[in-house]
């Protein structure tokens, strides 16, 4: 029963940000910070960890990038698994949240 009122409760907060239409750069900065931020360095990416910086990068760019992951239309094993486990509305959210942050 536990997990039950623990879903309950993920529900009734997440029906907070699904009335809205518009996207959440709140909700995609917590799931940047909790997830991409471990490989997308925002400011000086280091020279070990190549990975494409995301800050300031056009919105639409991003989202379509991260349906093409999520569909396996664009291949990259790291990218492919990360953006399965993402809704449209969390790529809406983050895209919106990395095209506003200055890079
Ligand atoms: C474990 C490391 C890792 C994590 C975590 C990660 N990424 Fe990536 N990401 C990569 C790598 C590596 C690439 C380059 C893949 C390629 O060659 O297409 C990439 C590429 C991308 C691109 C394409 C950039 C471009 O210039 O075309 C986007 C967009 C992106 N990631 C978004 C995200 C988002 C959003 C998250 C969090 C939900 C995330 N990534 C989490 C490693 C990661």
């Amino acid at each position: 029963m536990k997990t039950l009122s623990y879903l309950v409760i993920v529900s009734l907060s997440l029906g907070f940000s699904i009335n809205s239409q518009a996207a959440s750069i709140y909700a995609g900065q917590s799931k940047a910070a909790a997830i991409c931020a471990q490989c997308h360095g925002i400011r000086s990416p280091s020279a070990e960890a190549p990975f494409p910086p995301l800050a300031g990068r056009d919105e639409e760019y991003l989202e379509s990038a991260l349906k093409q992951y999520r569909d396996k239309t664009r291949i990259s094993e790291i990218m492919n698994n990360i953006a399965g486990s993402l809704s449209d509305r969390d790529i809406n959210n983050i895209a919106s949240y990395y095209s506003r942050l200055k890079p």
